[in-house]
């Protein structure tokens, strides 16, 4: 029998979490500080299980929230578990509140991970005596149908502690990256803000539409990002693999790079540009309904590549 797993917080990022533990067979003690979001927890998650189960990437809807036991405190959240998510708001505030709070209520022997999406855990956990076992475990929305977690431990996180969050998150399905050290927006938010900051720039300067530039991703490059990476694609698209790839254009790239010294910050008036383009496209009205065609399209590709890897392998 698998230990239990606290998460605290129940919004978004919590309520994704808890589908993560329970449907890997580990009982989940759910728990938040505002009580109207502890009443209305689970008919969230039943909204999402059904749609797992619908795309079969779930047997039982029913057997997955049965793991599931929302709690009235801190306290009895932590009780008895092994490992605790934390998915509260993001402020260093209120991250050093919460965090304290565990460090005090949790046994010895239990990992404090912390979905932190920049703060770094140095940031809230240097005075603590547990701090040794706080790290940060950052997921991607929503965590059940995008695996990636990056791992990012304080200057002081025990190194068994990053190993044995690598090995739970690998048992529950996801999938654990380690960064060596702190650095701001770590390791996802650094590469895609690379991305964006140069999709505003050619927008800015006219070079091409939103539309075309979303077209450049949807139908270019991320079709084979959603199964490789950008090593793993350069090293495929030149004869002799990566070292020729960066060969014949490495010096394209870096004159690119010289291109981009001073970086400008988005300015008002081009957020309103694209955003005009945006909502042509989409109304604000329509945006809810849109993030739940998105969630139901990842759906159908997590379906297919877990069918994928059976008949093709990784
Ligand atoms: N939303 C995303 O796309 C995303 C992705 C990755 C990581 N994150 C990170 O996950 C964390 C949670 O984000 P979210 O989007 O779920 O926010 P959210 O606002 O949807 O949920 C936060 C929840 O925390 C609860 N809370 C706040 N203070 C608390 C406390 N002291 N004790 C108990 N519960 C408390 C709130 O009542 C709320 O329900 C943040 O650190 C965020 O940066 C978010």
């Amino acid at each position: 029998m698998t230990s239990p797993v606290a998460v605290i917080g129940a919004g978004l990022v919590g309520a994704g979490w808890a589908i993560v533990f329970s449907r890997a067979g580990y009982p989940v003690r759910l728990y938040d500080g505002d009580a109207s979001i502890r009443e209305r927890a689970l008919v969230g998650i039943r909204a999402n299980l059904d749609d797992l189960e619908s795309f079969q990437l779930i047997e039982s809807a029913q057997a997955v929230i049965d793991n599931i036991l929302v709690c009235d405190s801190l306290e009895d959240a932590v009780s008895g578990v092994s490992y605790v998510q934390e998915s509260v708001f993001e402020t260093v505030l209120v991250k050093s509140e919460i965090t304290a709070a565990l460090d005090a209520a949790c046994d010895e022997h239990v990992v404090i991970g912390s979905s932190s999406s920049g703060i770094p855990a140095s940031a809230f956990t240097e005075d603590l005596e547990g701090r040794h076992r706080c790290l940060i475990a950052h997921p991607v929305n929503p965590p059940y149908l995008v695996p990636l977690v990056e791992l990012v431990p304080a200057p002081w996180t025990d190194s068994a502690v990053v190993q044995s969050t690598h090995d739970l998150m690998t048992a529950v399905g996801q999938a654990p990256i380690r960064i060596e050290r702190e650095v701001e927006g770590f390791v996802l938010n650094r590469l895609q803000g690379a991305l964006l900051n140069e999709a505003w720039a050619l927008f800015e300067e006219g070079y091409a539409s939103a539309e075309d530039i979303d077209k450049t991703v949807s139908e270019g490059l991320g079709l084979r990002w959603s199964f490789m990476g950008p090593f793993q694609t350069i090293d495929l698209n030149a004869p002799g693999g990566i070292a020729d790839y960066a060969e014949r254009l490495g010096p394209l790239y870096h004159s690119v790079a010289q291109s981009r010294t001073e970086p400008k910050p988005w300015s008002k008036d081009l957020i309103q540009d694209v955003e005009s383009e945006r909502r042509k496209d989409l109304s604000e009205q329509g945006l809810a309904s849109r993030r739940e065609w998105r969630d139901r399209r990842l759906m159908a590709l997590a379906a297919h590549k877990n069918k994928a890897s059976k008949d093709i392998g990784d």
